[in-house]
């Protein structure tokens, strides 16, 4: 790149990282593939015999594209993802970042995440009640929130999460669609009632887990989430993470994956393996309304969940 469009692409960097800082996002994860475990799930229904876990190296893969933001141009676009094409935007990010966190222009006034951001590299030692409590300190903003005028005067209520707060393992999805919106609670119409199905045959109970979207407001029409609404939404979701702290995330459909690792790639493509989040492993699977309309996928997110208990050191019965 000349100096120019180094600069360029330098000043796009900062604009990005302020956009995420005035969601609420205080630093960056990287996206890291870990290296497969023992095999990939096999085709089949049929219950996978536990393999001994190896712990191999894990090595660091940079996304392929960056998502453009509102703050972003096009041609912005195309410099961060020459960026990373030539393995430098990461580089600048850091770079940026740190002229960024001394920035006086950051507004942390409404930043969820202010006391919490601590990275850390084992499970957080809170107990379950600080968690719960955090938690609903999260979920009062969220309520207030008015940062998508539109979101906030279509909504019926905002929806935050439900689930355990110390739970092992989070499921994340896209946003709530009407159901949701009317009871205020997560996967609760007919792709949750599907979801909920797939939690029981992995004999687990929903009050296991923890459960969230990408946006905590139904989009009108149950239009996907804007890349806007996404940024704005992204200092809770990071919030009820850091305080859940799971050890697993499942990104439910290419609209949770995409927005939580900054990745394009199809959905289909980013199965069958984990993605380092901090440090927490998140399995990316199809999404359960896809599966209303696509019943064959569902051996595929069930090989998905095989692989992800398996992990655990957890094997799945098979599935009548
Ligand atoms: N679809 C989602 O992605 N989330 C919900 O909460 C409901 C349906």
């Amino acid at each position: 790149m000349n100096e120019k469009a180094n600069y360029r692409t330098q000043r796009a960097a900062r604009q990005l990282i302020e956009s995420w800082q005035r969601s609420g996002v205080t630093h960056l994860k990287r996206v890291v593939p870990v290296p497969q475990q023992a095999t990939q799930p096999s085709a089949s229904h049929q219950p996978v015999v536990q393999q001994p876990i190896s712990q191999k190296p894990v090595t660091v893969v940079e996304s392929e594209t960056v998502v453009p933001t509102a703050v972003m141009s096009e041609p912005q676009v195309k410099e961060m993802n020459h960026a990373v094409n030539q393995g430098t935007l990461l580089q600048q990010i850091e770079v940026s970042a740190t002229e960024v966190s001394s920035s006086e222009e950051v507004n942390e006034i409404d930043d969820p995440r202010k006391e919490m951001s601590v990275p850390r590299t084992t499970k957080s030692k809170l107990t379950k009640g600080d968690r719960q409590a955090e938690l609903e300190i999260i979920a009062e903003q969220v309520s207030q929130c008015q940062k998508c005028p539109e979101l906030a005067s279509t909504r019926t209520q905002t929806v935050f999460g439900v689930g355990n707060p110390r739970a092992k393992i989070m499921f994340i999805g896209e946003a709530p669609g009407a159901d949701e919106d009317k009871q205020g609670e997560p996967f609760v119409g007919r792709a949750g009632k599907l979801m909920d199905k797939i939690i029981e045959a992995c004999q687990i109970k929903r009050s296991d887990i923890y459960i969230a979207n990408i946006l905590r407001c139904r989009p009108p029409g149950n239009r996907n989430p804007s890349d806007v609404e996404a940024a704005n939404c992204r200092g809770f979701l990071d919030a009820q993470i850091e305080i859940v702290d799971p050890d697993y995330i499942v990104c439910w459909g290419s609209v949770s994956a995409k927005n939580l690792l900054h990745s394009e790639m199809p959905i289909g493509k980013m199965r069958g393996r984990f993605y380092e989040y901090g440090r927490t492993k998140v399995l990316c699977t199809y999404h359960p309304s896809y599966l209303l309309r696509n019943p064959s996928a569902k051996k595929d997110v069930w090989e998905d969940m095989i692989f992800l208990f398996k992990d655990m050191g957890i094997t799945l019965k098979a599935q009548k």
